[in-house]
């Protein structure tokens, strides 16, 4: 990709309306717009890292069993009627009536569409266990939508959700579901504390929530400094070892659930089991906000100049900047450069603005390119090319010949390790 092509407007100011680091960084690094309240758009950068998260959750959810299908976002109100959760999810639900003056809402969350498929396609006991899941756009009219993508009205979201014969059943599924989680947060660099957790509006008994550390975090937990046992309900004490237990934030990123037959019971979703009883499909359901891991990632990592993405997820894994574009030797060492990228399977940015070096510069710290290869003065006159490490900002020096094996060991050094 050339900058100059690149549409990503940024921002040298910080805008007024973003509270946390995040929101103001994926605003300033032109990954969002705001269409409405709690509403926002992504633009290319910023749906480049959505997609790469993305593909490491279908990558684990494929790997633990999963099975990837699209459920409709426009349920009819009947549904969620059959649940008693027409009423009990309040003003939260986005509804609306057809042209029949039919009730209907925008999806929250799939409970029960997924169930009105498996009660009408899940017969017996063969089919099961089995595990369906979606990356899809969900909806809700957040009391105080605020922090950018972190608390929208219309978010992204994967859900799965498990059937299984039997509780044990359901353990094995959770179990897989809890696993495949921690190598999605592991593959995107974050470090996170599991805490069992209050299952709310979507019920059951067992459940765990993933959260990443960090200040602005609307999420309170408590750490046990000797153990590292972790909780979100108020405890002064270690119930493990005694310890005192220091008070962190945490941003929730995922959420588990076991709901046994919280859904199949009144919906009817009955199955035939071995021993020729019917008997109600047990259920689990599995979600992570995908934009709101994405606004984690930065509040986890970042400095004043801007994201410092790790590479996992950045949208883009170099930016080739040459510091002078209407030095002829710069830009054709450039150009080469981005080509022998291309071809080498790097994901590659190259800056072929006519804008000072420091503007350009301060552009690539603000949307945290990983790796920064610089062409500039010392090209012209020792013929060595610099490249900069955003991440801690270590430089280093390499011929042209010898600047790809640098680059691999870079890449190869900040490569998530799970
Ligand atoms: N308004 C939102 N904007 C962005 N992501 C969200 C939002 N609400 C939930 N999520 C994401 O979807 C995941 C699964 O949804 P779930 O219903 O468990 O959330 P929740 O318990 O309502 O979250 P919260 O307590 O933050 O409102 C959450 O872990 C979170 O990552
Ligand atoms: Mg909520
Ligand atoms: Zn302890």
């Amino acid at each position: 990709m050339r900058m100059s092509s690149l549409f990503a407007p940024t921002l040298k100011e910080n805008p007024q309306e973003a509270e946390i680091v995040s929101h103001s960084f994926m605003l300033r690094a032109g990954m969002i717009r705001q269409l409405s309240s709690g509403i926002y758009a992504f633009l290319p950068l910023g749906l480049r890292t959505i997609s790469k998260i993305t593909k490491i959750i279908k990558e684990e959810m494929d790997r633990a069993g999963g099975q990837e299908l699209l459920l409709p976002a426009l349920h009819p109100g009947e549904l969620w009627k059959e649940t008693g959760r027409w009423e009990v999810y309040g003003p939260e639900l986005i509804r609306l009536k057809d042209r029949k003056d039919r009730d209907f809402c925008l999806g929250p969350t799939h409970e029960e569409v997924i169930t009105d498929l498996a009660r009408r396609e899940i017969r017996s006991y063969r089919q099961l266990p089995l595990l369906l899941y979606q990356i899809q756009t969900k909806f809700r009219d957040e009391i105080r939508p605020r922090f950018g993508v972190m608390r929208a009205r219309e978010f992204i979201m994967k859900d799965l959700y498990s059937f299984d014969r039997d509780f044990e059943g359901l353990e094995i599924s959770y179990q897989k579901m809890y696993n495949a989680y921690c190598r999605i947060f592991d593959r995107c660099d974050l470090s996170y504390e599991v805490v069992p957790a209050e299952s709310g509006v979507i019920g059951g008994a067992v459940s765990h929530e993933f959260l990443v550390l960090a200040d602005s975090g609307e999420e309170k937990l408590l750490i046990c400094p000797t153990c590292n046992f972790s909780t979100t309900q108020d405890e002064e004490r270690c119930p493990h070892c005694g310890t005192d237990l220091e008070e962190k934030r945490g941003i929730e990123v995922g959420h588990i659930f076991q709901l046994g037959t919280k859904y199949s019971e009144p919906m009817k979703a009955y199955f035939v089991d071995r021993d020729g009883e019917e008997k109600p499909l047990i259920m689990g359901c599995y979600g992570i906000g995908i934009g709101r891991t994405m606004a984690a990632a930065i509040e986890a990592y970042h400095d004043d100049k801007g994201i410092q993405w790790p590479l996992s997820i950045a949208p883009y894994e170099v930016a080739i900047i040459p510091i002078n574009w209407k030095n002829a030797k710069q830009r054709e060492v450039a150009e080469e450069i981005y080509q022998e990228s291309q071809e080498k399977g790097f994901e590659v940015v190259v800056d072929d603005r006519e804008f000072s070096a420091g503007y350009k510069f301060s552009e690539a710290d603000l949307i945290g390119f990983p790796l920064q290869v610089i062409v500039g003065e010392k090209m012209s006159q020792e013929g060595k090319i610099e490249v900069k490490v955003r991440k801690n900002d270590q430089r280093w020096e390499a011929k042209k010949e010898e600047l790809f094996t640098l680059l691999f060991k870079l890449k190869e050094e900040l490569a998530s390790k799970a």
